[in-house]
């Protein structure tokens, strides 16, 4: 199914395999994933994030929300797994989905082999279980995205993905989308009806007014919401005159 929403750039991304990584880009993936060398600053800025999300989800009980941004490169997986893993340190059980079903970047941030997962199991071909990584981090669960599929926006929709979420929704305290940028395809739209709402990445100097404009017009027109903006690559004069390093910064949306 393709759907084409205002502001949108183009029809459909054609799919692509898995990059060839070389190591360099590798690392540089993984260096934006929270540990116990993040600076302080930025673990503090998830953690105000998760406290938003966590009212916005209690006001609207629901468990479930999706990460997205208006364009590819943004840092919505890199965003994803860092809210993920600041979730799970509250010893809540979560689990962390990659939908974006035509460039899966999770399984590189997050170093997980993804040989089969969401569309696999979304199609049948294998069972959650048997595809799930468990204890990717202590209550941290890790589903990848599986083979790259013909017919993105059809998985999502399927009434499998349906029953996915109720399993989720009795086994897990929080469940996190991974999502593919809104102007591009409406994939991460279709989400909509298993979440509260989304989390808008936005990047400086790369994110205009009209994206998060666009962005905005097409959540209200799917009749979903936004939860908040995450800011990210926001670049901070050091003590030497030195651009420094990755801020995080939330916004809540109202
Ligand atoms: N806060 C950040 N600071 C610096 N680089 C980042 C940050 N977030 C993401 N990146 C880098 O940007 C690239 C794209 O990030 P990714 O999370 O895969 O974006 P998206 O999922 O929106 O396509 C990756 O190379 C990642 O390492
Ligand atoms: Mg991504």
């Amino acid at each position: 199914m393709k759907i084409k929403l205002p502001g949108q750039k183009l029809k459909e991304k054609k799919a692509i395999s898995e990059p060839a990584n070389s190591n360099k880009k590798k690392k540089k993936e993984t260096k934006n994933v929270l540990s116990e060398k993040s600076k302080f600053a930025i673990v503090e800025a998830y953690k105000s994030a998760r406290t938003n999300i966590m009212f916005s989800l209690s006001a609207s009980e629901q468990k479930a929300f999706a990460v997205t941004s208006y364009a590819k490169g943004d840092g919505k997986s890199t965003v994803a797994a860092n809210l993920a893993i600041s979730f799970s340190k509250m010893g809540k059980k979560v689990i962390l989905i990659d939908c974006d079903l035509r460039r899966p970047n999770l399984h590189n941030i997050l170093k997980l082999e993804n040989k089969a997962g969401f569309s696999d199991m979304v199609g049948r071909m294998v069972v959650f279980d048997d595809v799930v990584h468990r204890d990717v981090l202590p209550c941290l669960d890790v589903l990848t995205s599986g083979t790259i599929p013909p017919n993105p926006s059809e998985l999502i929709c399927s009434p499998e993905v349906t029953r996915f979420v109720e399993r989720l929704n009795r086994e897990y305290d929080y469940i996190i989308f991974d999502s593919p940028p809104i102007g591009v395809v409406a994939d991460a739209l279709l989400l909509k009806d298993y979440i509260a709402g989304y989390i808008l990445v936005t990047r400086e100097r790369k994110t205009t007014h009209g994206d998060i404009e666009r962005l905005l017009q097409n959540i209200k027109l799917a009749d979903s919401k936004p939860l908040g903006f995450i800011r990210v690559g926001v670049t901070h004069e050091g003590k030497r005159g030195r651009r420094g390093y990755y801020y995080y910064y939330y916004y809540q949306y109202y």
